[in-house]
């Protein structure tokens, strides 16, 4: 863990995607009024927003999300990966994600989305890609697992944490709240939030193109998107592919009922003071 994780203000980050230069870039980074940044724990929905926003953006060009890796299209400011694709020359808005808590956030951003989803489908996705990440610790038993995931002692810390943070947060006018499950029951209607969100409202024709290339189907299709170009040693997905299954509600084939049980019990203690309720956890 000690080799795998470094520790960056109280949370895990890998090592080997973060370097201190890469974190204190992101620190020191000047944000343009117009940049609009996705904001998710792990595995709650972040490669989805990375193929919604651009379309929203380019109002339905599939240009970037045909051509353009979505880890090069929306990267992660954290990474090291970001700091060689000269930011500064990319034309406004520019599209960014961060895996960030809010306390850790730099000075100066404005336009948030920040995409929540039922913390037993992110424990059950995360299960499956910690074990197949080269770069993060292996998850052990499930059970083992779970107790981490609800200690925090994973990437980026606790989803407790992450969600109160962010919900909790005084510049609400910033920030865009959307999650998951809302994605998954009404994609156009998601798509328009989104839209009006980031003043660029679009017709109803416009909005139909965009959810229809964002289904979990089709963007399994597209070699931007699905992480068929992330190399094996680091993404093993013979075991379990990064755009696993796509549905909510995973955790019923996942978790023993004792094991929801003890999950729910955490989150009713755990999430007492978040401002508003979150997501579903049934
Ligand atoms: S990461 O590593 O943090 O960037 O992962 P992230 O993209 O946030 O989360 C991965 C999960 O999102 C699912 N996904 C989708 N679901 C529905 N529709 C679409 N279009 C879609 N795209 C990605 C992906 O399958 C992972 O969830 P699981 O439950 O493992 O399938």
């Amino acid at each position: 863990e000690a080799e795998l994780y470094s520790l960056y203000k109280g949370v895990y980050v890998p090592s080997n995607l973060h370097h201190p230069q890469s974190l204190q870039n992101y620190e020191d980074f000047t944000f343009r009024r117009d940049d609009v940044i996705i904001v998710t724990y792990p595995k709650s929905g972040t490669t989805w927003m990375k193929e919604i926003v651009p379309l929203v953006v380019s109002r339905g060009d599939p240009a970037s999300v045909e051509t353009l890796q979505n880890w090069d299209r929306v990267p992660w400011l954290e990474e090291n990966r970001a700091w060689d694709l000269e930011l500064e020359n990319r034309p406004s808005p520019r599209i960014f994600a961060t895996h960030f808590h809010y306390n850790m956030m730099p000075q100066g951003f404005f336009k948030v989305i920040y995409v929540m989803r039922n913390p037993k489908d992110v424990f059950t996705s995360s299960f499956h890609y910690y074990g197949i990440a080269s770069f993060l610790v292996h998850p052990g038993s499930q059970g083992e697992f779970l107790q981490k995931f609800l200690d925090g002692k994973v990437m980026f810390g606790s989803w407790f944490d992450h969600v109160k943070g962010w919900l909790n947060a005084e510049d609400k006018e910033r920030i865009m709240y959307i999650s998951y499950e809302e994605m998954i029951m009404d994609l156009k209607d998601s798509v328009t939030r989104i839209a009006q969100f980031l003043e660029k409202p679009l017709e109803s024709e416009v909005i139909e193109k965009i959810a229809e290339c964002c289904l979990f189907k089709n963007m399994k299709q597209n070699k931007m998107s699905n992480y068929s170009a992330a190399p094996r040693e680091f993404l093993d997905q013979r075991k379990s592919e990064f755009l696993r299954k796509g549905i909510a509600g995973d955790w019923k084939n996942q978790l023993t009922s004792d094991e929801a049980e003890y999950f729910d019990s955490v989150y009713k203690v755990t999430m007492k003071d978040a401002k508003f309720l979150p997501v579903e956890t049934n």
